[in-house]
């Protein structure tokens, strides 16, 4: 295949990935060759002389520990791509001039290794995470790569660290690929070089009772998370530093995260760093699951197209990607016609709305009084379907 201009980073015609073949193929594009990428055959592993004590599942914090190895590619505009290496986890060294710590040159990818019932370990869907991750690659003027070749080395890695993959079936390894721009010299320009990584940190489960804890909102439009000719839609750091500030906000105003509204009919977008799901009767009669469409400002969710993925497989009721107001919400309380609403990540998969703070009014979600049934089922395939319970050509086997 002739590929993607990848070597100029430039967009080609017709295709959402940077690539000029437009050739995402299913689930991402598996057979999607690319020029100029490093490739997982040459991987050079240089392992740990010994391993860390594995943690408790049941007392992790999210994102604090880390397993006994990393993976790490440099790029080079004079040299290209260098060899894959997975080594044992250590500190990065970086030029004070680096341009992720100037301008944000930076965007990451976050997925999970689920240790099945059947002791298989397994990745949810790992080619929609590729594909993203090369989409901000692109966004952010970072180097094109084979999207294959990077989830062989990912799998490389999570094989070599397996044990840090819990024995537990709620609780999972993180798998967070970061790549940033290390160009040494100051100017916003594209960067001459940079770092792909790759580290892995075991998770316990989101709701710890086992039961769901539903969240409370603050919509507020006075901060923004993203917007028309934004990067919204990538998962690139910018997106995330930025909204710190309205998430403490939304704490202060006494709720757990940020409804993140949009224009002057505040349209409702996504809840903290989640999808946003509604449920309910819409304003035609009909039973719908509803959430907003991939415009630009939304970051396309690999659980968010699970969940449109199952719900349609379902055939029970009409599944639109629409956009919702807070207008249409309020609306729809008033007339008793909400059913669910929750937010979709792979964090906790689903995160029931029970509550939203808007122009000093508190708005009663009737989100758990329901059920919630939809939420409920969602959460039962998905995991049935990440833990081995149940078959599926979603997940990728590690070992
Ligand atoms: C802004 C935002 N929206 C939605 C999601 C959910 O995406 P996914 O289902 O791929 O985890 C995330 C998490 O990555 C996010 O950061």
């Amino acid at each position: 295949m002739a590929g993607c201009g990848i070597t100029a980073i430039n967009h080609c015609k017709g295709c959402r990935n940077g690539c000029a073949t437009g050739d995402s193929g299913k689930d991402g594009g598996t057979n999607h060759v690319t020029q100029n990428s490093f490739k997982a055959a040459d991987l050079v592993i240089n392992l740990a002389t010994s391993s860390k004590e594995k943690p408790d599942p049941s007392k992790l914090v999210f994102g604090s520990v880390f397993t006994d190895h990393m993976l790490a590619i440099e790029w080079s505009l004079a040299h290209g791509w260098e060899k894959p290496e997975i080594k044992p986890l250590q500190n990065l060294s970086l030029h004070p001039a680096s341009s992720a710590l100037h301008y944000g040159l930076e965007l990451f990818e976050g997925l999970k290794a689920y240790r099945g019932e059947d002791n298989k370990i397994r990745l949810f869907r790992p080619r929609l995470n590729m594909d993203r991750m090369l989409r901000s690659a692109v966004r952010a003027t970072l180097p094109p790569f084979d999207r294959e070749e990077l989830l062989k080395c990912i799998l490389k890695l999570a094989e070599i660290d397996k044990e840090w993959v819990p024995y537990s079936t709620s609780a999972s390894l993180y798998i967070r690929p970061t790549f940033i721009g290390t160009e040494p010299s100051l100017g916003v320009k594209k960067p001459s070089k940079a770092l792909l990584y790759v580290i892995l940190s075991p998770v316990g489960p989101y709701f710890a009772s086992g039961s769901f804890n539903p969240v409370s909102l603050w919509a507020d439009p006075k901060y923004v998370r993203a917007w028309k000719g934004g990067t919204g839609d990538c998962k690139i750091g910018g997106n995330y530093g930025c909204s710190i500030f309205a998430q403490y906000e939304a704490l202060d105003a006494g709720c757990q995260q940020v409804l993140w509204l949009y224009g002057d009919d505040h349209q409702i977008t996504e809840v903290g760093t989640m999808n946003l799901f509604l449920h309910w009767i819409n304003e035609d009669g009909d039973e719908e699951l509803a959430t907003p469409p991939l415009d630009g400002i939304i970051l396309p969710g690999v659980t968010r197209q699970s969940i449109l993925d199952l719900a349609r497989k379902w055939g029970e009721f009409k599944v639109s990607e629409r956009y919702l107001t807070m207008s249409d919400l309020l609306t729809a309380l008033n007339e008793k016609r909400v059913k669910e609403m929750f937010g979709s990540g792979t964090a906790c998969v689903v995160c029931p709305v029970s509550k939203i703070l808007y122009k000093e009014e508190e708005l009663h979600i009737p989100t758990m009084e329901n059920g919630p049934k939809i939420a409920s089922r969602c959460l039962k395939e998905l995991t049935d379907i990440q833990y081995g319970r149940q078959q599926s050509d979603w997940m990728v086997l590690v070992s």
